[in-house]
């Protein structure tokens, strides 16, 4: 259920104050901001209630507009130091910009801590979640501690969430994000970024609405990368990866492996995934694979490179960062250690 919050509220660059009286209910994600582009955001958090002696979460969204390309917004929704916070709008046209990616933070919470702390350090100007962002997305007590870990890194950056198969393609998401549809688009620059959901088996309860899903999905994606030729980059996200190196992983078919062909037609400069809880750099027809899925969940083995095809593996906790400048987008792959797994230069 949505309960949308929408109050008398201004927002001004670099120092507001957004004032509202606040429901009764206990601060239990956030606030953190999703949606952002280069003219609108949606600032949201999550209240705790009690209802009939069970603990019920609920989103509450500001959905804010006319903001300006490329500047940075401060808010402050509780007045008090918890409910401050910033973000960047999207820039128009070439102007340079960073962004994270990581994935699988559904276990081990002090890595994910850890993965959190690292990422907040290279001040991304928005994230990108590969999906199992909690071990069980039906279980109401799992989120609070997502956000609980999440929180520094949220506040200071714009969020963008693939679904994973440990979300169980629970409505939570949806509320919490402030999505639609499970999969989406945004620009960013000159860059553009599709989200989709590679949770088939999760995404509609029989078989024909499956298929129907995946088609519909499957064209949209077409759509999208269609409308995307003139950006300067694309780059697609979604949980399942159709390349792996994890060799018990190697057998198992999934739909995504049908999207390659689309990917590589139109050019797609780099595909993010998770799932498998390591580092994985694929190269097939020019498009680049990354697997990081090493955002807390126990690390699997990568034990069988595809000859050819992979170039780098490794058995990690990590996330990768992102910078686009103009023509040129570099990807560094980093330890937690600050080590530097690999570095990627990719070609417009
Ligand atoms: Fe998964």
């Amino acid at each position: 259920m949505f309960r949308k919050v929408l109050l008398p509220a201004t927002l001004f660059a670099l120092s507001a104050v957004v004032a509202y009286a606040q429901p009764a209910g206990k601060l239990a994600g956030g606030p953190y901001v999703v949606r952002v582009g280069p003219d609108r955001a949606t600032v949201a958090w999550v209240l705790e209630f009690t209802e009939g002696g069970k603990s019920v979460l609920r989103a509450q969204k500001l959905a804010i507009s006319g903001l300006t390309p490329g500047k940075t917004y401060h808010y402050d929704l509780l007045g008090k130091d918890e409910g401050k916070g910033y973000f960047k709008s999207a820039p128009d046209g070439a102007s340079p910009f960073r962004f994270a990616v990581f994935g699988d933070t559904r276990t081990r919470h002090e890595v994910h801590q850890n993965v959190v702390n690292a990422m907040e350090k290279s001040e991304p100007d928005f994230v990108l979640h590969t999906g199992d962002l909690v071990a069980d997305g039906t279980k109401t007590e799992q989120w609070p501690v997502f956000f609980g870990i999440e929180r520094e890194l949220l506040k200071k950056t714009a969020f963008f969430p693939a679904l994973g198969n440990h979300e169980r393609n629970d409505p939570r998401f949806y509320e919490f994000f402030d999505i639609e549809k499970p999969y989406y688009s945004f620009r960013w620059g000159n860059a553009y970024f599709v989200i989709l959901n590679s949770d088939l088996g999760n995404a509609a309860s029989n078989e024909e609405e499956r298929k129907a899903f995946w088609e519909e999905q499957s064209q949209w994606l077409e759509a999208e990368l269609v409308k995307s030729q003139e950006a300067g980059f694309r780059f697609v996200v979604f949980h399942h990866p159709p390349i792996t190196a994890v060799k018990r992983r190697q057998g198992e078919k999934h739909p995504v492996q049908e999207w390659m062909p689309l990917l590589e037609k139109y050019k797609v400069t780099a595909v993010f995934n998770g799932h498998d809880h390591n580092y994985q750099h694929h190269i097939r027809n020019g498009v680049h694979y990354i697997v990081t899925g090493g955002g807390g969940a126990p690390l699997y083995e990568v034990d069988a490179p595809v000859p050819g095809v992979t170039q780098t593996v490794e058995k990690i906790e990590h996330f990768v960062v992102i910078e686009v400048d103009g023509s040129k987008a570099r990807l560094e792959a980093k330890a937690l250690d600050g080590r530097l797994i690999e570095r990627i230069d990719f070609n417009p």
